[in-house]
């Protein structure tokens, strides 16, 4: 099997070969962000005109790819399966396992794996209960290598930055994507550099990228700030650009829908819930379930709808202003530090990802977060504050009417919960809430987060002061 694809503006349509891409992937003609066409692609007017969960029409082909041989969806489907006892890496690969709809190697035995995806999809029945759904999943992308969702998308960008020569790879980050990064180049033997928000990632990101050898910069400015710097850089330097501008990031981060899809027996969910921070990732999974739709494999595509953090909402704003039509960039300021990025690039493709499968969009309090996170933690589970949007924002479109009891919902919880352990233990010790906000919460709100919190205990290493407080402790919490 070799590379078989081109890239195509997502807003020109323009086509060009994937060598050809200029350094920081813009469109030469028009300045857009680029995807992966495939012979078997579904056609641009195909995706744009499709309505949310239209019936299949598996296998026309389309109406700009006419004769083109399209991959048969049983086949397909055996495949995959019989890869997953295979001891070959690729196969091992919940991203590579699927290379057949990723053709983006010359080499696919050459990938760069660390046997990123083959992620759990998780029950949430306490959560489904209380908001009165009788089918509440989360794949849990957190329990990727790095710990994010990102490593699927660094396996796919980074395997072709050493494909095609690159001894430097570069991104800027809010603490995942320079993780993800810095660990897979460790792995290819390629030079990473990072560059961070000072001060504005959590810790665990930051001791990563340092961990894996990556040369780390910290920027006195924010993420959007960085990225600034970074595009000016790329130009300058031979350097392989692995933000999420880089189309193969996204093959890479949309075979998750493959898995989900696969793991759900292709009866897929009505409805997938995901954080907005750069809005690559909805982009990504709505690539994924609109090829998965187009080749036959599932009958229908879900909505997707994206949460983001009230202080950080440009596409929330950008689609309730003005329809989606012109980004509303804002100064971005929430503690989920992940999605604190106010001018998000792939916000375009976000857009036509909403319109296309009927998702919303929908902003999140930074309290509404930490209980939902709670919540999450309380299942067992776990996940970093901007994961925990996804349920915060599930609550409100159960409450608007736009998910409905009988839907099958699936959240995609992005990073694991040790990403970010001082939230977690500020929100424990009721030390994350400046008093004003504490004030402004209702008390019935007040309650739920008491109920949630479980601050560690001090004691002197005395049985008897021990066995009183646990008494104590269990009058106050009947089991
Ligand atoms: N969740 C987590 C845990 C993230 O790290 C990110 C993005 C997102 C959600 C948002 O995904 O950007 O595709 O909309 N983190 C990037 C980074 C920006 O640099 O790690 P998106």
């Amino acid at each position: 099997m070799s590379s078989a694809h081109q890239l195509r503006c997502t807003d020109c349509l323009e086509e060009i070969p994937g060598p050809q891409a200029a350094s920081d992937f813009r469109c030469r003609r028009c300045g857009g962000l680029f995807e992966v066409f495939y012979p078997w692609s579904p056609a641009a007017n195909d995706l744009a005109d499709r309505k949310p969960h239209s019936p299949a029409t598996p296998n026309t082909g389309g109406p700009v790819n006419p004769g083109a041989r399209l991959p048969n969806p049983s086949a397909l489907r055996f495949l995959w399966e019989e890869r997953r006892t295979s001891t070959m890496a690729v196969d091992q690969s919940g991203v590579w396992r699927f290379r057949d709809l990723l053709p983006i190697l010359d080499d696919p035995n050459q990938a760069v794996t660390l046997r990123e995806g083959n992620t759990p999809l998780y029950e949430l029945p306490r959560n489904a209960r209380a908001l009165g759904l009788d089918f509440l999943l989360a794949k849990h992308q957190g329990m990727n290598p790095t710990g994010s969702f990102k490593d699927t998308g660094m396996t796919a960008a980074l395997s072709v930055a050493r494909e095609r020569g690159f001894e430097w790879v570069a991104c800027a980050s809010t603490g995942n994507t320079s993780a993800a990064m810095a660990a897979y180049a460790a792995r290819a033997g390629l030079q990473s550099i990072v560059f961070i928000p000072e001060g504005k990632i959590a810790w665990g990101k930051l001791s990563q990228s340092m961990d894996y050898g990556a040369l780390t910069v910290q920027l006195r400015t924010d993420f959007d700030g960085c990225v600034r710097i970074l595009a000016d850089l790329v130009k300058r330097f031979p350097i392989y650009l692995l933000n999420s501008v880089n189309p193969y990031r996204l093959e890479g981060q949309k075979t998750p829908a493959f898995e989900m899809a696969e793991q759900l027996d292709w009866r897929v969910p009505d409805h997938i819930i995901v954080p907005g921070g750069n809005l690559a990732n909805s982009a990504a999974l709505g690539k994924g379930f609109a090829e998965m739709h187009h080749l036959g494999l599932i009958s229908r595509i879900p909505s997707i709808s994206v949460i983001q953090a009230e202080g950080a909402n440009p596409l929330y704003r950008t689609m309730h202003e003005n329809g989606g039509r012109e980004l509303i960039p804002v100064v971005a300021e929430t503690r989920a530090s992940a999605i604190r990025i106010g001018a998000p690039a792939s916000w375009k493709k976000s857009v036509r990802i909403l319109q296309s499968t009927g998702g919303s969009v929908e902003q999140v309090s930074e309290q509404e977060i930490a209980l939902a996170k709670a919540q999450i933690g309380a299942e067992g589970i776990g996940c970093e504050p901007a994961s925990a949007v996804t349920l915060a924002g599930l609550k409100k479109l159960v409450a608007k009417g736009k998910v409905q009891p009988e839907q099958r919902v699936v959240l995609v919880l992005t990073g694991h919960t040790l990403k970010d352990s001082d939230y977690t233990i500020h929100y424990h010790r009721n030390e994350l809430f400046t008093s004003a906000e504490q004030a402004a919460l209702t008390p019935a709100e007040a309650a739920e987060h008491a109920a949630l919190r479980k601050p560690p205990i001090v004691l002197d290493p005395d049985p008897d002061t021990v066995l009183r407080t646990l008494e104590a402790h269990m009058e106050l919490h009947p089991a």
